[in-house]
C-alpha cells in the first residue's frame, strides 16, 4: 500500500529539479517595521515612496473593531487618496479579488495595503496579480509563476500571528463556484514591506490567538521537516519559529494584552512564512486547504487538528528532523524516537490546553474522492513531503480525524 514506486520516482525527480530552480528564483525579505504604534509608520513610507492613492484591503469585522482608523487617519492627514475595500470573507473568494480589483482600477489606486489577517493579505494579493493581469480569471493565475510580470507596489499589515502572508509568494483563495481552494505562487507576490505592531494583535480573541499561532507552528515543521528546498537561512528560520512558538503561544493565549508575547509570536509566524515560502508546506496544508474550501473550517483551525495526526502518520521518516526541533525547544529525550514523541505530545497537549479539537465530524463520505484528489494535486510533486502518500494514506488520516472528532 502506499504510493507507487513510479509516483515516488515522479515526485523525487521534479523535486531535484525544482530545487535547482529555486537557486535562480528573485527570494527576497520584506522590509519590516516592528514595535508599538509602528502601523504609523507606513503612511509616511507611502508618502515617501511616492504613492499618492492606495487601496486599503481589510475585512468588515476589523473595520468594526476599528483596528484599521489610527492608519487610515494618519494616511488621509498625509493628504493620500484612500480607498477601502473590506468586504473580504474568511477564506478569500476569487469573488472578493474581482470586487477589490474593480474598486483598485475605479479609485485609480496606485499601491495596495493589505491590513488584516491571511484573508486581508491573500486577497489583496490576489487583486494585485489581477492588476498585473486584468483580463485573467483568478483561477488561471493559480499555480506556480502564472503571475510572472512586476505587481503593484504592495505592503503588508498583518493582525493575526499565523498566516506569515506578509513575508510569503503566495495567495490561497477559493473558487466560489466548486469551492476548489488553491494558491497563487509567484516571488513578484512578496510584499515590499510587513509592519509587526503587536498593539494589533492584542485583541486577537484567545482561541483565534491558539489556531493562528498553530498555523504558524505547522509552516516552519512541515518546511523543516520537508527540508529539500531550504538553504540555511530558512532551516534557522524555522527553528527560531518553533522556539518562538514553544516558549510564548500559551502566554499569548492566556495573557492576550501582553506586548511581548504578541511581539514574539508575530516574528514566529514571520520566520515560518519566510521558511515555508521557499521550503513547501505538506500534507497539513494539501488536506487542510479542502476542508476550508468545501466546509470552511477556519485555516488555523484545520491547521491545529490536522498537524499532529500527519507527524505521527509519517512515522520514524521524521523522527530525526523532529528531534532537532525539540533540541531546539529543550524538549527531552534518550532517542531521536523519544524526541519526536515527546515534540508531538507538546503539539497535542497545547491544543488541549487552548481549547482545540483534536478532530472533526464535517468530512463527509461524499466528498472523500474529491478531497484525496485536490490534497494530492496540490501536494505531489511540488511539496517535498518526508513521505510521498498514496490514496490510502490519505484516507487513514481523514478517517483519524473522523475517529478523533
Ligand atoms: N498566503 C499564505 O502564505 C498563507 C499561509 C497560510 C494561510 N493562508 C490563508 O490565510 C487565511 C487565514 O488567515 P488567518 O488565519 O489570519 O485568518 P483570517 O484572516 O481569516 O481572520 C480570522 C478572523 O479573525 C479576525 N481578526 C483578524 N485579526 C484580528 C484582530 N487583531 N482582532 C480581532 N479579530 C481579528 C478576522 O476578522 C476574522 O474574522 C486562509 O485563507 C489561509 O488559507 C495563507
Ligand atoms: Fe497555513
Amino acid at each position: 500500500m502506499g504510493s507507487s514506486a513510479g509516483k515516488r520516482a515522479w515526485c523525487r525527480t521534479f523535486q531535484a529539479v525544482m530545487k535547482v530552480g529555486n537557486y535562480f528564483l528573485p527570494w527576497r525579505i520584506p522590509e519590516t517595521l516592528s514595535g508599538e504604534d509602528s502601523v504609523l509608520e507606513l503612511p509616511d513610507k507611502l508618502k515617501a515612496a511616492g504613492h499618492d492613492s492606495v487601496l486599503v484591503v481589510t475585512d468588515e469585522s476589523l473595520m468594526k473593531l476599528g483596528l484599521p482608523v489610527p492608519m487610515l487617519n494618519k494616511m488621509k492627514e498625509m493628504g493620500l487618496n484612500v480607498a477601502v475595500y473590506s468586504s473580504v470573507q474568511p477564506n478569500p473568494t476569487d469573488r472578493n479579488v474581482e470586487d477589490g480589483f474593480r474598486m483598485f482600477r475605479e479609485k485609480n489606486c496606485k499601491a495596495i495595503v493589505a491590513f488584516g489577517g491571511g484573508s486581508p493579505m491573500d486577497c489583496a494579493k490576489g487583486i494585485a496579480a489581477k492588476q498585473a493581469h486584468p483580463k485573467k480569471a483568478v483561477r488561471q493565475l493559480q499555480g506556480l509563476l502564472k503571475v510572472h510580470k512586476r505587481i503593484v507596489p504592495f505592503y503588508a499589515v498583518p493582525t493575526t500571528a499565523g498566516t506569515g502572508s506578509e513575508t510569503t509568494v503566495a495567495a490561497v483563495i477559493t473558487e466560489e463556484k466548486t469551492h476548489h481552494k488553491a494558491s497563487i505562487n509567484d516571488p513578484v507576490l512578496m510584499p515590499r514591506l510587513a509592519v509587526l505592531d503587536p498593539k494589533l494583535t492584542q485583541g486577537l480573541p484567545p482561541f483565534i490567538t491558539a489556531t493562528t499561532g498553530m498555523d504558524a507552528l505547522c509552516h516552519a515543521v512541515e518546511s523543516y521537516t520537508n527540508g529539500t528546498y531550504l538553504t540555511h537561512l530558512e532551516r534557522e528560520y524555522a527553528k527560531n519559529a518553533v522556539r518562538l512558538i514553544h516558549e510564548h503561544i500559551l502566554a499569548a493565549y492566556e495573557d492576550g494584552s501582553s506586548i511581548e508575547h504578541r511581539q514574539a509570536m508575530q516574528w514566529a509566524a514571520f520566520y515560518a512564512g519566510r521558511s515555508f515560502t521557499r521550503g513547501c508546506v505538506g500534507y497539513v496544508h494539501a488536506v487542510g486547504h479542502t476542508l476550508g474550501g468545501l466546509y470552511g473550517v477556519p485555516h488555523g483551525l484545520a491547521m491545529s487538528m490536522i498537524l499532529p495526526c500527519v507527524l505521527r502518520q509519517y512515522g520514524e521518516k521524521v523522527f530525526g528532523r523532529l528531534a532537532e526541533l525539540a533540541d531546539e525547544c529543550g524538549i527531552q529525550g534518550r532517542s531521536d524516537a523519544e524526541k519526536a514523541e515527546s515534540f508531538i505530545s507538546w503539539i497535542e497537549e497545547t491544543n488541549r490546553k487552548m481549547q482545540i479539537p483534536r478532530g472533526t465530524d464535517v468530512i463527509q463520505d461524499k466528498d472523500i474522492p474529491q478531497i484525496i484528489a485536490w490534497a494530492d494535486k496540490e501536494a505531489n510533486p511540488l511539496y517535498p513531503v518526508p513521505v510521498i502518500w498514496g490514496e490510502d494514506d490519505f484516507r487513514t488520516l481523514l478517517e483519524t480525524l473522523r475517529k478523533q472528532a
